[in-house]
């Protein structure tokens, strides 16, 4: 109920121009906030200084009143106003901004989303996109769910859209996500919001909101086979560290469990404790085996050095296998 009676206040800002139209799905929770903070902000900013003025004028220094006038030590009703409306303003912006945060994290994405490997390195950006073709501009479909997993080569990027009201840093050493549906078909431009040297306000790029899945497709198929696929780089790189030999692709438990259906399985360890399949979850299986051992296995497994995009390769192949039910 509180998001809608927002909306009238948040949507004034992008009417007046004041910010980029709404081209995502979060967009619009994102604008009740900041609508919301921007006119609470307004209007005590308006009456501080409108009670400055009045109490200067008032209580001014005038021939015949040299002393303070006498007051009240305090004022019980007055104290639990100025305690009570912050508190109930405070309460709503934890409210909304808690629902949109939570939309954002896990968004109901459905059961294909359009998954995207993102790179920031300096000083550009470039997107895997699924069917093989990577780019220097990020391709979506309009109405389509996505998730875009984010790394960096380098330093701390920042992956920012404003027409999306979206932004996700991008970390060496570790994966992020972003997720969210594209509203609007069109072009819109895409920022790096950390600062990461000398080049940094260049790092520009351009989102593509294709208005149609056959549209993307077209796309995709037109520059596919020209260079090696995020996840056929990710197949090569499993067999060519050996890993196949232990992580079957059929479903066969071998020494190490199957690599099939494995993303987004809840994963049970030998300590009791479970955990999800995501990228991060890979990264660290990758680089420290022994962090989390799957119950039934045995901790043998050796940590394996892995590039960055040899890394990215191996999440975009294993998000190929299937997803366990
Ligand atoms: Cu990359 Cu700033």
């Amino acid at each position: 109920m509180i998001p809608r009676l927002l909306e009238p206040l948040a949507a004034a800002l992008p009417a007046a121009g004041f910010m980029p139209q709404r081209a995502s799905s979060v967009a619009g929770n994102v604008d009740r906030v900041f609508g919301f903070i921007f006119w609470v902000s307004l209007a005590a900013l308006v009456l501080i200084l409108v009670l400055t003025v009045v109490f200067v004028l008032r209580y001014r220094v005038r021939s015949g009143r040299t002393a303070p006038e006498p007051s009240p030590s305090h004022h019980n009703r007055l104290e639990l106003l100025w305690s009570a409306i912050p508190l109930a303003l405070v309460m709503i912006i934890f409210g909304v901004s808690t629902a949109a945060w939570l939309d954002m994290i896990e968004p109901a994405t459905g059961p294909d989303p359009l998954r995207v490997q993102v790179t920031g390195r300096r000083w550009s950006w470039w997107f895997d996109h699924p069917g093989g073709r990577g780019a220097p501009e990020l391709h979506l479909v309009a109405g389509r769910p996505a998730v875009l997993t984010l790394a960096s080569t380098d330093v701390v990027h920042s992956l920012y859209l404003p027409d999306f009201r979206l932004k996700q840093d991008a970390v060496p050493g570790r994966f992020t996500r972003m997720a969210f549906t594209p509203v609007l078909a069109g072009n819109f431009p895409v920022l790096c919001a950390e600062y990461c040297g000398t080049d940094h306000s260049r790092m520009l790029a351009t989102a593509v909101v294709h208005p149609d899945q056959a549209s993307f497709d077209a796309w995709a198929r037109a520059g596919a086979g020209e260079a090696l696929s995020l996840s056929d780089l990710g197949k090569k790189v499993l067999a060519a560290k050996g890993c196949l030999a232990c992580h079957s692709l059929d479903g066969t438990p071998r020494v190490g469990p199957t690599f099939k259906g494995l993303w987004g399985r809840e994963e049970k360890f030998a300590d009791g404790t479970s955990a999800k399949v995501d990228e991060n979850y890979l990264r660290e299986s990758v680089v420290k085996p022994g962090a989390k051992v799957v119950a039934g296995f045995a901790n043998l497994m050796p940590p394996v050095p892995l590039e960055e995009r040899e890394m990215q390769g191996v999440v975009a192949y294993l998000q190929t296998l299937g997803t366990a039910p």
